[in-house]
């Protein structure tokens, strides 16, 4: 088998995580026989640089024809300036449109060595294992009218509108009983059906989806505001949780916070599958920026970058068992007390990007 990946760094210290990566792909290969062909291209401030856009036609078609996509991180002070259509960020927002990547997977796991550094009770995180899937093309970040409209009495109105169709509910709950059968085989599905009527429609959608495909996976329901404070309150109860794309944008950021660091927390972004060979096009990224401050350091923790390979293992090969070793790894090497600045804490070992990357690879 071929397995094709293009890899995007884009900006800041998203070249400096993604390197430890291609070690780990350079010796899967060669010790593994896995049979990753990559290619790299730009996006981003380093892709205007290169050709004024914030991604090439050229890379853009490489992305819509590889198996996956591994995107390190754009922006940075340099291209402050640059027209707005071609700012760092409108690389990613192409991305996602053109590949209509509509399912957010966003995971907060515990690793134990660091459940002492979340400002929650040890026994709140340890063992935590959550998946946030947010919807990430529709809703009211899209829905139209979108305006800001002058009342000519000295008032202004701001308006956002919410809508969802059946068919967008359907194909992200899908995404989430699937996942949740290979996990702990529960999903909660958070909306405000008592104030929204794209609420009680996603509420009966996702009931339906249930009944028809997946009565094998458990479903609860929540009220959104209910469910970030028990997000706070107790987390375990939870293993899959669905939600649209403000409550799913609010609620994933909470969540990661439960566990710690930004270097720490990998996503995906994934769409449609392919009607002729049942394959989706996917994205995984770190959740991080590009972070500038400490680019070119030798600082950045790549343990969110890794991760986010080891979710691409995951989803877009079934390379299961490679996942979870790759987990493990990491695991083992922050049980063994190395640490990058970010997560340092007492009596622990201050390691380089590299010397990160390389101690996982060992491990
Ligand atoms: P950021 O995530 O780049 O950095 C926030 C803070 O966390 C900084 O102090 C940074 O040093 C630290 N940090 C982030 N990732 C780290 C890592 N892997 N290891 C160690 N420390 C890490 O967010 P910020 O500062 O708001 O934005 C910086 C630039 O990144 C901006 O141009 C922003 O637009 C862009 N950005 C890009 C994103 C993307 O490519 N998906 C997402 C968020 C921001
Ligand atoms: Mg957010």
């Amino acid at each position: 088998t071929t397995r094709s990946l293009f890899l995007l760094p884009g900006d800041g210290i998203g070249p400096e995580a993604m390197a430890e990566v291609t070690k780990l792909i350079d010796h899967m290969n060669a010790a593994e026989n896995a049979g990753f062909v990559t290619d790299t291209g730009l996006v981003g401030g380093s892709a205007f640089d290169a050709h004024g856009e914030a991604i090439s036609e050229a890379d853009m078609e490489k992305a819509m024809a590889a198996d996956a996509v591994l995107f390190g991180a754009v922006g940075g002070p340099k291209w402050d300036g640059v027209p707005y259509d071609k700012r760092p960020e409108a690389g990613l927002l192409r991305l996602r449109k053109d590949m209509q990547l509509f399912a957010n997977l966003r995971p907060a796991i515990c690793y134990p060595a660091l459940a002492d550094a979340s400002s929650l009770k040890r026994d709140v995180i340890e063992g935590l294992d959550i998946l946030i899937v947010r919807e990430l093309t529709g809703g009211v970040y899209f829905g139209e009218p979108k305006e800001i409209v002058d009342l000519g009495n000295g008032q202004k109105r701001g308006i956002d509108t919410q809508v969802y169709d059946t068919f967008e509910i359907e194909r992200i709950s899908g995404v989430a009983f699937e996942l949740a059968r290979t996990r702990a085989g529960k999903v909660c599905s958070m909306e405000k059906r008592n104030v929204m009527k794209s609420g009680v429609l996603w509420n009966e959608v996702v009931t339906a989806t249930h009944a028809a495909h997946y009565a094998d996976v458990e479903l609860t329901h929540m009220l959104a505001d209910a469910g970030g404070m028990q997000l706070v309150r107790w987390p375990k109860q939870f293993d899959v949780i669905v939600t649209d794309n403000l409550f799913g944008d609010m609620l994933s950021d909470v969540a990661a916070m439960l566990t710690g660091s930004l270097g720490m927390l990998p996503s995906a972004s994934l769409g449609a599958p392919d009607a002729a060979t049942g394959k989706r096009k996917a994205l995984y990224e770190p959740v991080h920026g590009s972070a500038p401050d400490i680019a070119g350091q030798g600082l950045a923790n790549p343990i969110a970058m890794i991760a986010s390979f080891a979710m691409c293992l995951r989803y877009s090969f079934a390379m299961t068992d490679e996942a979870a070793r790759l987990e493990s790894a990491i695991a083992k090497v922050l049980d063994d007390g190395l640490r990058t600045a970010d997560i340092m804490g007492e009596g622990a070992r201050k390691v380089s990007t590299a010397e990160m990357g390389d101690a996982i690879l060992a491990a």
